[in-house]
Parts: structure tokens; C-alpha cells; sequence
């Protein structure tokens, strides 16, 4: 029996008192919420209001000093995920992306999105040397499933050429397929939005809904574009200084006071 105390029916993640701080300030300070399953989530507030922190807190970059995030992993057990390691928690069903895109410039987008496969491959790496039967198998099962999913991302056509060189929009939808070949429950999308144009945006958003109603996970989005959030989420919580600020719909975070005076002078016209 495990010790954590098992999730909600229906509750893919829940944080609980999270605080961390960096010498005096308190970067997320005592935040709770929670995340459905195949709930599109958005965390959003001012620059510097502790987002990237939560998340790294999440994916266990970093360790909290207080509070408990606790996580529906792909076997249906409740983990606390400050229990694990960070290199435990893409096995767990939960995958993050990156702020700026971190992909490999030389490589094709068919083998960057191979390269997110890597834990599920079992032959191991002596197997994957001498190229058993059993390796060229699951390689090509692999090479299979990654182009399904650009496919899915309407990339597919592409999958040969190199990452270097292609636009912004591409590299975000690459950076996507790589999290999928996971097979996650919860994706973490740091600031998905940034740098690209606006037909862009629209486009992405239309990409996380596919993706939450074909692949069944929950995706969680830390975002900075207010219109990306107001489009694709189901439920908004908004942080001001590290502290819970409101939650609910895009409709009531968007007439919530509280939010309107935390954007004002930066951002008041997209709120
Ligand atoms: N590794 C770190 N060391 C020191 N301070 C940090 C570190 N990471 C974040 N901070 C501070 O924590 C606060 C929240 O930052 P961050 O989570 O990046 O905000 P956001 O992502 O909402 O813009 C900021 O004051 C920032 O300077
Ligand atoms: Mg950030």
C-alpha cells in the first residue's frame, strides 16, 4: 500500500501549499489548485509572478521547500512527485516543453521526435549497437508511430528535412510531437506562444485541443499571451507574486478585479 494519499476521482493533478523561495523572495508562495483529466489548464500572470517556477517545481527541476504535488501516473497510482527524481518523471506520464525550443538543429524532424522515445525503448543500448531483429523491430514500430503523429500535426511532409532553418510555428509543433511520443497523461507547456505570429497562435490553439481530444492527456499551459488562454482554456488560475490570485473560466478570470489590477500598465488591453 502506498502512503500518498490516493487522488479524487476524476483529479489528474493536485498541488497543495507550494511554496520556494530564492534567498528573500518567495518565487510561489503557499499555491494550491488542481488539474482534471483532459482539462486544458492555464496558469498565467505578470512577468516574474512565480509561473516557471511552479512548473519546474512540478517536474521536480526544482525541489519546494513546502507543500505536496500530487500525480495520477500512467499506471493509475497517486505519486508524490516531490518523492521522485527529475529524470522519473517523464515515466511517470508527465512531460514538460521548454520556454525556447530546445531541439537539435542537425537533425531531421522525423529523428528529433525520436529522440522523445528514448524511455520506452526496451531493447537497450547494447541491443540498439549490434541492431538485433528484435532492435530494427521496435525502431521501425517507433519510426511508425512518430510519423503518425506528424501526420497528426500536418507536419508529416516534412519529417526529412533539418530542424535548423525552419520556422517558429514548425519547431513548436516538433517540440510537440517529441512530448507525445511519451505517451503523457499531463503535458506542461511552457509559454507555447511565444515568438510566433499570430495565424501561428490561432494554429497552435488548434493543436492542443486536437491533441487533448485524441491523446487523452490533460495539458497544463503557462502562458504570457492572454488571447492563446482565453481560447484554449478550460480553467484559468491566475498568480500575482507567487500567491493564488483567482481561478475559474476564461469568462470570469477576464472580469476578475484582482487579475485586471495585476496586468495593469503592462498588459490591461489584453486582459
Ligand atoms: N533560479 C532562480 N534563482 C533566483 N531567483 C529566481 C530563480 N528562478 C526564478 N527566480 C525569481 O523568482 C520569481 C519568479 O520567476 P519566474 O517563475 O521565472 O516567473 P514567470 O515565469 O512568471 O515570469 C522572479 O522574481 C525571479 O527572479
Ligand atoms: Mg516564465
Amino acid at each position: 500500500m502506498s502512503h500518498v494519499q490516493p487522488l479524487e476521482k476524476g483529479i489528474i493533478l493536485s498541488i497543495e501549499n507550494l511554496s520556494i523561495s530564492f534567498g528573500g523572495i518567495k518565487a510561489v508562495d503557499n499555491l494550491s489548485f488542481q488539474i482534471k483529466e483532459k482539462e486544458i489548464f492555464g496558469l498565467i500572470g505578470p512577468n516574474g509572478a512565480g509561473k516557471t517556477t511552479a512548473f519546474n517545481c512540478i517536474t521536480q527541476f526544482y525541489k519546494p521547500n513546502h507543500g505536496s504535488i500530487r500525480f495520477l501516473s500512467k499506471k493509475d497510482v497517486t505519486v508524490e512527485l516531490n518523492e521522485h527524481a527529475v529524470h522519473e518523471i517523464i515515466g511517470l506520464g508527465l512531460v514538460r516543453t521548454f520556454q525556447n525550443v530546445e531541439l537539435i538543429r542537425e537533425l531531421s524532424i522525423l529523428d528529433n521526435v525520436l529522440v522523445g522515445a528514448h524511455i520506452d525503448y526496451k531493447t537497450g543500448l547494447f541491443g540498439a549497437m549490434v541492431k538485433t531483429r528484435k532492435a530494427k523491430k521496435e525502431e521501425e514500430s517507433l519510426r511508425l508511430e512518430a510519423m503518425k503523429i506528424l501526420q497528426f500535426l500536418g507536419i508529416a511532409d516534412k519529417a526529412m528535412w533539418p530542424v535548423g532553418g525552419q520556422p517558429y510555428g514548425i519547431l513548436k509543433k516538433v517540440e510537440l510531437a517529441r512530448t507525445l511520443m511519451c505517451a503523457p497523461r499531463l503535458i506542461i507547456l511552457d509559454e507555447p506562444a511565444a515568438g510566433l505570429n499570430d495565424v501561428e497562435t490561432l494554429g497552435l490553439a488548434d493543436v492542443i485541443r486536437t491533441i487533448r481530444n485524441e491523446y487523452n492527456c490533460a495539458v497544463l499551459l503557462v502562458e504570457h499571451d492572454m488571447r492563446l488562454v482565453m481560447d484554449v482554456c478550460d480553467t484559468i488560475c491566475a498568480i500575482n507574486f507567487g500567491k493564488f490570485l483567482a481561478k475559474g473560466s476564461p469568462k470570469e478570470i477576464k472580469l476578475n478585479k484582482d487579475v485586471q489590477v495585476a496586468y495593469l500598465g503592462t498588459q490591461e488591453d489584453q486582459v
